[in-house]
Formats: structure tokens, sequence, C-alpha cells
């Protein structure tokens, strides 16, 4: 099938072409990202491939539609930029990797825990300038520390036993009650009860509208004062501004973040040589504990060569006229 990939960067092309050696997909790059001034650039493609801050809005997706696509590919896990009713009004099909490794979000979740937790960012500059001194770098022990996850899927449920290994207390909320979580031993609870009682929280859920902003002022309030608080999932999940009046107050104390609300105009791309114009981004860049990755938890080579085999044999799939196991309805 002919596919036109957006948003793509080297590794994309790097795994796919590496994947499509086992398919017959003609596949064609752009670095461009989708939106309603490039999709007509999918003139003659039966597919596009895109990724978390594409653009598939109703206007998006008509446009395509006219250009003769049929397949919206996402390589990606989450479909929140997808408006489904609007695709199947217009007869088009969403296909996305519904898992691939959730280790690999997982263990950055730890990653930014242990960062913010024992400096070990700020160690590595001062130790490289024959800078010795302890100040400031005083961390605690994660061992008998009370985490809480809200959503225990597949990412969720290996950051639970991830921390169960360090000895941790896990809480953890989901819309559903799975029998899976007590043999783990995540102790199962309302949201209330784990804002009170966590020193971390890690959020694990979809960005739906039940979500949005689910941490806002209010819940914050709920949190015992010095919490860490680690989103890796969606940024739209946080309210921002109110994160930052809570870092000015100490409520919360440290923030590590793989996502942010706005990200779609930052990350992906080197604005190294640019004056970055989103000023609640560089007051959130200001604060020393804060961590900020640029949306690279998924990034190991073994999500992508996951993600780049399942996305493949989607597209084939709807080719060839099979059962899409991995398609995404309203
Ligand atoms: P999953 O679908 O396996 O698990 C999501 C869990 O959240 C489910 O158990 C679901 O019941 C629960 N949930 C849904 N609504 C909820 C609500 N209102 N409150 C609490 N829980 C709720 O998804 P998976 O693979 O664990 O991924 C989780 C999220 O991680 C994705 O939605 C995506 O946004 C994010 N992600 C981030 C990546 C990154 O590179 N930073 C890469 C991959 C995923």
């Amino acid at each position: 099938m002919n596919v036109l990939f957006f948003s793509s960067k080297v590794y994309d092309s790097t795994f796919f072409n590496a994947a499509n050696k086992s398919h017959q997909h003609k596949l064609s790059y752009l670095e461009v990202p989708l939106n309603k001034n490039t999709a007509v650039l999918a003139n003659g493609y039966g597919a596009v491939c895109i990724f978390v801050n594409d653009t598939a809005n109703a206007e998006v997706l008509r446009l395509l539609a006219e250009q003769g696509v049929k397949l919206i590919a996402l390589r990606c896990a989450g479909f929140n930029n997808v408006d489904l009713g609007a695709a199947a009004e217009l007869g088009m099909k969403v296909v996305r990797v519904p898992a691939y490794s959730p280790y690999s979000v997982a263990e950055h979740t730890l990653a930014l825990i242990l960062t913010l937790n024992r400096k070990t960012h700020r160690a590595y500059n001062r130790v490289k300038e024959g800078n010795f001194a302890l100040n400031g770098l005083m961390g605690f022990d994660l061992n008998g520390k009370t985490v809480g996850l809200i959503g225990l899927g597949k990412i969720g449920l290996v950051t639970a036993k991830i921390l169960k290994g360090f000895g941790c207390r896990v809480l953890g909320y989901d819309i559903e009650k799975r029998g899976e979580f007590d043999e783990i031993g995540i102790e199962f609870t309302d949201l209330s009860s784990l804002y009170a009682n966590s020193d971390i929280i890690s959020l694990h859920c979809p960005l739906t509208p039940q979500t949005h902003h689910i941490i806002k002022k209010e819940t914050i309030a709920q949190m015992k004062p010095g919490v860490m608080l680690i989103n890796t999932s969606r940024g739209a999940l946080v309210d921002t501004k109110a994160v930052i009046a809570a870092l000015k107050s100490g409520q919360i104390k440290y923030l590590g973040i793989d996502v942010y609300e706005e990200e779609a105009d930052l990350f992906f791309e080197d604005l190294s040589d640019r004056v970055i114009q989103d000023d609640v981004f560089m007051r959130l860049l200001s604060f020393n504990n804060v961590l900020i990755t640029g949306h690279q938890a998924f990034f190991t080579s073994n999500a992508l060569e996951s993600i780049a085999g399942i996305t493949l044999q989607n597209i084939a799939d709807f080719e060839q006229g099979r059962q899409l196991e991995n398609e995404v309805k309203a």
C-alpha cells in the first residue's frame, strides 16, 4: 500500500524501512506535521501514518478523504488527536499500536523519579567541574515510600512491579478494578485517598474528556505537602498553571514530566537557536526541582522495532481486507 508518513524523523524511516522488508508497502516520509495546510500532500496515498502531535481533526480528515486516504495508521498508542466520529462518518478506518513496550515508559518514569530524588543531573555537572560538595543533593529512600498510580493499564502495572521491587507501598486507582492488581500487591483505592496518602503520584491513564486536567488546583490541594508529581502520559492531564502555583508554594516539591499540554509547538524539534515563545513552559524550566524530557519515554530500540512491525501489519491487514485487530472506534 502507498503510505505517507507525517512528522517523520530519521529514526522512523530507519525502523520502518527495516520492518518493511517483510511487507511490500511503498513508504514515503515527510518531516512536516499533518495539519490543514499539509493534508493535501497525501494526494494519491491510501494511508497516512501519523504520530502524537499530528492534527487529525474533522477538517483535516475531510481534506485527507478528498485526497483518497482511507486509513489513518497511528504509530503510537494514544489516539486523542484523532476525531474518531469524523473518521467514521468519512468511512475512514483508524488503527494504532495499543501495546509496544510498556517497559520503555515505565522505566522512564523511574528515571524521572530517581533523577529528581537523587539529583544525578546536578551531580553530573558538578563532578565534571571538580565540585564534589554534597550540599543540595540530599535525597530520600524510595524504600517504604507510598506511590500512587492513576491508571493501571499496561504501563501502570509495569511501573507498579518496578516500584514494588524498590520496596514502595503502591496505591492505585483505575476506572476498572482487575484481579491482577492484588497479585502485584497494589492497594486499589479511590482518588481522594490516593491524593491524601501518596508521597509520589504518577499518571498512567489516557487523555479523555474525563481525565483532562485531572491534576488541577482542587486536586493538588488534596495532596500531601511536598509531593512528587510525575506525568509520562499526556500533557493535558495536568493544568500546568495550577502546578506552577503549587511549585511556588512548595505544595509540589518535585515535578517530572515527559509530556506538556502545549508540546506540539515544541517537542521533537531542535529549537536551540530560536526564542521560545511559550512563557508557561519557560517558567517551568526555571525551577531547579522540575525535570522535563521531550516525550522520549517510548524511545527505546525495542519499542521502535515493535511500533514499526505492528503498524505495517495493521496496514497490511487493512489492505488485504482482514479483521483490524488494532482498530480504534468512536
Ligand atoms: P492502557 O490502555 O493499557 O491503560 C490505561 C489505563 O487507564 C486503563 O487501565 C484504563 O482503565 C485506565 N483509565 C482510563 N480512564 C481512566 C480514568 N478516568 N481514571 C483512571 N484510570 C483510567 O494504556 P497504557 O499502554 O498503559 O498507556 C497509558 C498512557 O501512557 C497512554 O494513554 C498514553 O497517553 C501514555 N503513553 C505515553 C508515552 C510516552 O512516550 N510518554 C508512550 C506510550 C503511552
